[in-house]
C-alpha cells in the first residue's frame, strides 16, 4: 500500500480517522466513475448507429419508484459522508482542557513557537508524545497555513485573530511542519519540523530551554505597559486577574469562556472580543503595543495569580 501510495505516516491519534474518510472519499469516487464510464462504453457499443438493438420505451423494471429510490439511497450516502466528516472536524472545536498550550506565530518567512515554560524556538517544535497539544496561532502579517502532513492537521492562521489546533503525536521522530497558504515570494520555503519526544525528554527540553524568570518578567511588563492602573486588585474598573486562569468568566451577552491560554492573548490583543459582565469595554488592544514575548510573559504571570493575588 504505502509503496503504491507514498503517503506521510500516521503520527497522530487523529490521522487514522482523516485517512479512513479519504480512502472510503475515493473509493466512492472510483465507485462512480466506474459505474459512469461503464455504461457509456456499453451504451456507445449497443446503440451504436446500425445496431439491432431496441429503441422503444424503457423497460418496466424502471418504474418511478425505481428512480426515486435510487436517487435517494445516493442522497443519504452523501449526507451521511458529510455527517462522518462533520463529526471528525467537530471534535476539533472542543480540546480537551489538560492539553498542553504552544503559542505560534507566524509572519513572513517562519514559524515561531513559546512553550509554557518560556522556551523558544524557530521552525522548529519540541512536542511530547502522547499528550494532547493545543496550538493558539496568530500571524503578524497575511494569512499563512500551519500544516503538518504526518498528523493530517491543517489550520489557516490568521492576521488580528487567535486561532487553535489541536491533536495527539502517537510517533516519536521529526515530521515536516509546511505552509500551505501562499503566503509571498519565499512561501515554499517556510517550513520547519515537529520533535516529537517522549514526556520525560520534553520536561527535560522545555525545562533546559525555558525561563523559570517567566512570570517575574511578566509582572515587571504588566507594570510597564501600564495594565495595574486598572487590574490592580480594588480598581474596580476591570476584571481582578488573581485566580482567573482556568475560571469559568461570564461574559457580557450571557455567554461563558473558560479563562484558557487562548482567552488570556484575546483578551490582550483584542479586548473588546470578550468584555466580562458588568465592565464596561474600556480596554485599549495591544495589539503592535505588546510584543509577542510580552504577550508570552503576561500569560505566564497571570496564570501565576493564585486566587490570593500573590504570585
Ligand atoms: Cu506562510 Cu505560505
Amino acid at each position: 500500500m504505502n509503496q503504491l501510495f507514498p503517503f506521510p505516516p500516521e503520527a497522530s491519534l487523529e490521522s487514522r480517522g482523516v485517512d479512513m474518510l479519504y480512502f472510503a472519499m475515493v473509493g466512492v469516487s472510483f465507485l462512480i466513475i466506474v459505474i459512469v464510464f461503464g455504461l457509456i462504453v456499453i451504451f456507445a457499443w449497443r446503440y451504436r448507429a446500425g445496431s439491432a438493438a431496441l429503441r422503444t420505451r424503457l423497460p418496466a423494471f424502471f418504474s418511478r419508484e425505481v428512480e426515486i429510490g435510487w436517487t435517494l439511497a445516493t442522497l443519504l450516502a452523501f449526507l451521511g459522508i458529510f455527517a462522518w466528516a462533520a463529526g471528525a472536524r467537530q471534535v476539533h472545536f472542543a480540546p480537551p482542557e489538560n492539553a498542553l498550550n504552544i503559542r505560534v506565530v507566524a509572519k513572513q518567512w517562519m514559524w515561531k513557537f513559546e512553550h509554557p515554560s518560556g522556551a523558544r524556538e524557530i521552525d522548529a517544535l519540541h512536542l511530547p508524545m502522547g499528550v494532547p497539544v493545543r496550538l493558539n496561532m496568530t500571524s503578524q502579517d497575511v494569512i499563512h497555513s500551519f500544516y503538518v502532513p504526518a498528523f493530517r492537521e491543517k489550520q489557516d492562521v490568521l492576521p488580528d485573530r487567535i486561532v487553535t489546533l489541536w491533536f495527539t503525536p502517537t510517533e516519536l521522530g521529526t515530521f515536516p511542519i509546511r505552509c500551505a497558504e501562499y503566503c509571498g515570494t519565499d512561501h515554499s520555503l517556510m517550513d520547519g519540523e515537529v520533535v516529537v519526544v517522549t514526556p520525560a525528554e520534553y520536561a527535560r527540553w522545555s525545562e533546559r530551554n525555558g525561563d523559570r524568570g517567566l512570570p517575574a518578567s511578566g509582572a515587571q511588563r504588566f507594570a510597564a505597559l501600564g495594565c495595574a492602573a486598572c487590574h490592580a486588585a480594588r480598581s474596580g474598573i476591570a476584571p481582578r486577574l488573581a485566580g482567573l486562569f482556568g475560571s469559568r468568566v461570564r461574559l457580557e451577552g450571557n455567554r461563558t469562556v473558560v479563562a484558557d491560554d487562548a482567552y488570556l492573548e484575546r483578551s490582550i490583543l483584542d479586548p473588546r472580543a470578550d468584555i466580562a459582565k458588568g465592565y464596561l469595554p474600556v480596554m485599549p488592544s495591544y495589539r503592535g503595543v505588546a510584543s509577542s514575548e510580552d504577550v508570552s510573559a503576561l500569560i505566564a504571570y497571570i496564570k501565576s495569580l493564585r486566587a490570593g493575588g500573590k504570585p
